[in-house]
């Protein structure tokens, strides 16, 4: 059964600083590391390493950057069978990062605004398949997307982040929505309803993760609400933690887990990946995630 992600693939310039930049200041470091990111790119390396066939679908421009921006995929052996070579700028991003491993980024999406649904081929989504969205893409180009995996029968999970507009009606065409607590308060307050996992289960009609950084991560499904621990790690880099919960919480998906099994496993490697620089580069393999398991 195969993951496939509709997203982002971005080159992320990385800068290691002092301090986070405010406006009107410029902050010096020593110097930069150009890196494979963006949030669909990341969540598919994530699901790859963690053991699942791993398919991507997005865009990328016919410039250098295109190949800083693949090379996660590539390492990790995600299938691009699905990618398009746009005349666009290949996404950049530059990543501030502090000392106690805090972000603050800035995207130039680039090519991303050509990803089209259209990549998708209609045999790609049957039952069998999870599909893996997040919100760097044109909104409606997902809206479509999800809408045709739906009649599809497929497994649908939508990251809204960065949190943007989509139309109601495809939230309530999803499987799971997952949201960290400051996306899942900009829905709610669209929506009108509460801010956690059941507020907003309880507006969309559909099951709703909610990651919660240091506290963990909560779910309201059908059944009883569910509650995962976080892993406490010393963390340098902290970006691309939420894109590795969710592509190895769709590997796990895809290989049956329950969901509360499944956000242990994404909580477990969301912790590893904040120990090391980088996005793509910081997602762990699949032995790692479960030595942390073990460990508690
Ligand atoms: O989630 C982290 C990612 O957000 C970075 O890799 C950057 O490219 C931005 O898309």
């Amino acid at each position: 059964m195969p993951v496939l992600v509709f997203g982002s693939v971005i080159a992320d310039l990385v800068f290691a600083l002092p301090q986070l930049p405010a406006p009107g200041l410029t902050v010096l470091g020593p110097g930069y590391a150009a890196l494979p990111g963006g949030k669909g790119a990341n969540q598919a390396v994530a699901a790859a390493l963690d053991g699942a066939p791993t398919g991507f679908a997005g865009a990328v421009g016919e410039d250098a950057m295109a190949e800083v921006a693949l090379a996660g995929l590539r390492g990790a052996g995600v299938d691009l069978g699905r990618l398009a070579r746009v005349a666009a700028p290949t996404g950049c991003a530059a990543v501030c990062v502090d000392p106690a491993g805090r972000n603050q980024i800035a995207v130039g999406s680039g090519a991303n605004l050509a990803a089209r649904a259209s990549q998708v081929e209609g045999g790609a989504l049957s039952p069998a398949t999870v599909l893996l969205l997040q919100m760097e893409v044109p909104p409606e180009e997902n809206a479509a997307l999800i809408r045709r995996a739906r009649a599809a029968g497929a497994r649908v999970v939508l990251n809204l982040a960065p949190a943007a507009a989509m139309p109601v009606e495809a939230l309530g065409a999803l499987d799971l929505l997952v949201a960290n607590e400051h996306e899942a308060a900009w829905l709610a307050a669209r929506l009108g309803c509460g801010a956690d996992a059941a507020g907003l289960r309880a507006a969309l009609g559909i099951d709703v993760a909610v990651t919660l950084g240091e506290a963990g991560a909560e779910a309201a499904t059908g059944s009883s609400p569910l509650r995962v621990p976080a892993f406490p790690v010393a963390a340098v880099d902290t970006t691309g933690a939420g894109d590795a919960w969710c592509g190895v919480l769709a590997a796990a998906l895809d290989r049956g887990w329950p969901l509360e099994a499944a956000m242990r496993r994404a909580s477990a490697a969301a912790a590893l990946s904040c120990t090391r620089p980088g996005a793509a580069a910081a997602m762990p393999q699949a032995a790692e995630t479960e030595a942390l398991l073990r460990r508690g």
